[in-house]
């Protein structure tokens, strides 16, 4: 997506060793436009299939998950929170997420109520790393024996394992941007 790369270049940050700060368009000021051009792009994407419900992870999900379930006729949004789920609990889908980034575990966390059967699942986030948390959104959606019609991310780190984790399950991966290196403290896009 020519737009959202112009302004990786533009406005990314890179810290060392190897994390894009884009604070100031999409993880801490939101500029709305480009989050509509953002939703747009995965629907075009997306248009070929049946969704009918977004799942994605608090927080920086939420936001582009909102944008894009407009873009699909107003669909529900679901956000996994982040917790720790004591003990399995009857009414909750979890799944443990390790952070390499963070170099945290938690649980992603779903009530059973939100999830079902029939439902057919797009899967958003902002950031493809290690793929750990949309692997953990993955297994929610298999436990609650709903559909996952796909993975849509705004930016994917292609030198890091996500996407191939998540292909290796059978799962569609589409990102807007792909960041295949830093260098000398620029990004590289492919
Ligand atoms: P993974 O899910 O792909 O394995 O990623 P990882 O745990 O390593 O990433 C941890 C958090 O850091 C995630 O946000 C992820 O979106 C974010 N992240 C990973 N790499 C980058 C990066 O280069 N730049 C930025 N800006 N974020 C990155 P989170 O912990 O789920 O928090 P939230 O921001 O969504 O609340
Ligand atoms: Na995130
Ligand atoms: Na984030």
């Amino acid at each position: 997506m020519e737009l959202l790369k112009q302004r990786i270049l533009r406005d990314g940050i890179v810290i060392m060793p190897n994390i894009l700060r884009v604070d100031s368009f999409l993880n801490h000021q939101i500029d709305c436009s480009l989050y509509r051009e953002i939703a747009k792009e995965f629907k075009e994407r997306y248009k070929d299939t049946n969704i009918n419900k977004i799942l994605t992870i608090e927080a920086s999900g939420i936001g582009i998950a909102l944008a894009t379930a407009f873009e699909f006729g107003d669909i529900p949004v679901v956000f996994a929170k982040k917790g720790t789920a004591k003990t399995t609990s009857t009414h909750l889908y979890t799944s443990k997420v390790h952070s390499f980034t963070k170099g945290i575990d938690y649980d992603a966390i779903v009530s059973k109520k939100y999830l079902n059967e029939n439902d057919n699942i797009l899967i958003i986030d902002d950031f493809l790393a290690n793929g750990q948390a949309v692997l953990g959104m993955i297994d929610i959606v298999n436990q609650a024996k709903a559909t996952v019609a796909g993975v849509g991310i705004v930016v994917e780190k292609g030198f890091q394992d996500g996407r191939k984790l998540i292909e290796n399950q059978g799962y569609r991966v589409e990102s807007l941007a792909i960041v295949d290196d830093f260098k000398d403290g620029t990004v590289i896009l492919r």
